[in-house]
């Protein structure tokens, strides 16, 4: 890693202090003259902090005897760009671009010719209800119907996600706001490379929604409350999730000891206690249809 020129000047004003009262010391014992040995130090100190500064310059540029990066790299076990990263958050500086990469941003295909191609719009449906609401039943076979019609689908779901990339995640409002964001931003990655994707998530609170709204662009997010009362969700217990968090086995669990809040104007409500699953699946392609339609 290259130092800072500001890093360069403190370190030489540092050895400089130090190399100086060595300088005044010694010339003071040479000449036995407290003013000579002053005179000597106090010139001194101007003139190798400059030295020192050049130097130092001049032997950042000289390869020689430096670690080279990929021995380092295989060392930390770690990617430079990882380990890039991680030194930036540490430091707090901007990432720089690593020498030998040569990104070619400008020469991805945009989002419009991805929708071209793939003849739709993209947008990201997000589900949002109880667990055992019916979100991700819903979800696999909304995707299932698109594709079908000839739409690019893709559908991330609670439970997969927080298998993999959000292993390391729980369900306090923190962990749940962190899954949300994690998410979010995937879909978005998804919605740009032209893809509808659809995202079953309880995103529990307004706030949670509404991050994840701001993150994807109002533009894009359509969301949809999958709704069924409680007793139902818990009546029906696919998991046997609420069971267990009513013995208190499962802590901070949805509806039972962590909120949910309803949306308040979501695109489109589906009411699965009253309506078969094929009626709610219906209903939410023929609402999709206009806005993916190319
Ligand atoms: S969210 O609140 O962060 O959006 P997410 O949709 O990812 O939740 O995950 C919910 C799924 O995790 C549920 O469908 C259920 O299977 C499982 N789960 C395990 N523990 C809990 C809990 N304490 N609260 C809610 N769901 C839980």
């Amino acid at each position: 890693m290259k130092e800072s020129h500001s890093r360069s000047i403190a370190k030489g004003v540092s050895w400089r202090v130090l190399g100086t009262l060595d300088t005044t010391a010694i010339a003071w014992l040479v000449t036995g003259s407290p003013l000579k040995a002053l005179s000597i130090g106090g010139i001194e100190v101007f003139t190798k902090i400059f030295l020192y500064y050049f130097h130092e310059r001049i032997w950042q540029r000289v390869k020689w005897g430096k670690p080279r990066q990929t021995h380092q790299t295989h060392q930390t076990n770690q990617t430079p760009q990882t380990h890039q990263t991680i030194q930036t958050l540490q430091t707090n500086q901007t990432p720089q671009t690593p020498t030998h990469i040569h990104p070619t941003f400008d020469q991805m295909l945009s989002r419009d010719e991805r929708q071209q191609f793939l003849r739709q719009k993209s947008k990201v449906i997000w589900l949002t209800g109880l667990s055992g609401s019916g979100k991700s039943t819903i979800g696999h076979a909304l995707e299932r119907k698109l594709m079908e019609n000839g739409y690019f689908a893709q559908m991330l779901d609670g439970d997969n996600i927080r298998s993999g990339i959000n292993s390391n995640l729980g369900f306090s409002l923190e962990d749940r706001q962190e899954n949300i964001r994690r998410i979010a931003e995937v879909a978005k990655l998804y919605c740009h490379s032209g893809v509808v994707t659809i995202c079953t998530f309880i995103s529990p609170t307004r706030e949670i929604r509404q991050y994840a709204k701001d993150i994807i662009g109002a533009e894009d997010f359509i969301e949809v409350y999958v709704n069924a009362p409680l007793e139902v969700c818990e009546e029906r217990d696919v998991k046997g999730l609420y069971q267990k968090a009513r013995k208190g086995e499962i802590k901070e669990f949805t509806g039972i000891d962590s909120p949910y809040e309803a949306p308040e104007h979501p695109a489109l409500e589906l009411n699965t206690a009253e309506e078969p699953l094929e009626t709610s699946v219906e209903k939410l392609f023929n609402y999709l249809q206009p806005h993916i339609r190319s």
